[in-house]
């Protein structure tokens, strides 16, 4: 497969590395829920991308914002502000109509949920068979791929059971051949594997990486599965509704601290851990300075930031004489630090 593309600009040729285009792009995602008068901010400005047969695993405790985040990229809740995107649909999916998304998504996303569910009356082939003219895939492509399907998720001799008859694992993996009839660019799933007991969830995690591995397809999974940490290219950890820190593969879930890598978001913001802050009594003003090329930041605490012999302060941003004993301006808002002080 080429990984280069050309485009002619006048006299000149670009190429461009088409491993390194996102398939999915998410931009400063917030999403609040109404209900009633109550509102929950259940995510607080999320971004990231997802590179072609990227496999990338979300983590994060309950209420956090996965399922919320996943129902988004996919498509299938709208975000109250943000972008997304996805690979060869030309525009923001959050402006796109409800059936454009619909036409886009059945090349694109392959989705899957802890309760997805086959229809109880076919059988196993018939209900690929059936996914496939739902997404308007071309009959004699939906006879070679479900064939294929049936032989590469291991239930080629299941394929005239119904539902009632399988086990758990069997059921599963019959729901993904559903979403992946249409050969999509990433497979999306909450959970996938929740409900099923430890050792079957562990086959189907083995087949999410035969399906990134040997079809090129990208994985974008909630999980809280510790097997997960070792298998995945990378993992998002959300808290609170936004992007805690990022890790590596083979990580202990129990120690995230240890692998978390912090990025600054769009915004310029860094979002410290709240353990981490614990841990030097939660202050909440710092110094920043930058030493050998890291950045220090130092907490200053009440009684560098604020001289109580002083009665009064000038603030070197407005010029408001501060009589409070406050930390910052009552006129402005900035910080009052020892140099403003007269
Ligand atoms: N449909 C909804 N209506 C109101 N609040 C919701 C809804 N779905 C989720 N929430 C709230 O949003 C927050 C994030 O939820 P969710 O995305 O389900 O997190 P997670 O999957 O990490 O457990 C929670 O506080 C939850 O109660
Ligand atoms: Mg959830």
């Amino acid at each position: 497969m080429p990984s280069d593309i050309n485009i002619q600009s006048g006299d000149e040729t670009l190429s461009i590395d088409i491993e390194s285009i996102p398939i999915l792009e998410v931009e400063d995602i917030i999403k609040i829920y109404k209900t009633g008068k109550i509102e929950t901010q259940a995510l607080r400005g999320v971004s990231f991308k997802v590179l072609p047969r990227e496999k990338l695993f979300l983590i994060g405790p309950s209420g956090s914002g996965k399922t919320t985040l996943v129902s988004i990229i996919a498509g299938m809740v709208k975000p109250s502000s943000g972008k997304v995107f996805w690979k060869d649909l030309a525009k923001d999916i959050t402006r796109s109509s409800l059936e454009e998304i619909i036409k886009a998504r059945r090349n694109f996303a392959g989705v899957i949920f802890q309760d997805s569910r086959l229809l109880p009356h076919l059988t196993v082939e018939e209900n690929i068979v059936l996914a496939g003219h739902y997404a308007k895939v071309q009959s004699h492509i939906i006879e070679e791929r479900t064939e294929f399907l049936l032989q590469f998720l291991g239930i080629w001799d299941k394929r005239n059971k119904k539902q009632n008859t399988l086990s758990g694992g069997e059921r599963k993996r019959a729901a993904i051949a559903t979403t992946l009839i249409t050969n999509p660019t990433i497979m999306i799933g909450d959970e996938p594997t929740g409900d099923l007991d430890v050792v079957t969830a562990e086959n189907i995690l083995d087949l999410f990486d035969k399906i990134n591995e040997e079809l090129g397809i990208a994985i974008c999974i909630v999980t809280h599965s510790q097997q997960v940490a070792t298998r995945a290219d990378r993992i998002l950890e959300l808290k609170d509704g936004i992007v805690q820190g990022q890790h590596s593969s083979k990580i202990q879930l129990r120690k995230l601290d240890k692998s978390r890598i912090l990025s600054v978001d769009r915004q310029n913001r860094l979002a410290i851990p709240k353990s981490i802050l614990q841990e030097i009594d939660n202050p909440k003003n710092f110094s920043i300075s930058i030493e050998n090329k890291n950045i220090v930041l130092k907490p200053i605490t009440y009684t560098n930031l604020f001289n109580k012999n002083t009665p009064a302060r000038t603030c070197r941003i407005c010029g408001n004489l501060e009589k409070t004993k406050s930390n910052f301006c009552s006129n402005c808002g900035a910080v009052i630090t020892q140099d403003s002080e007269n």
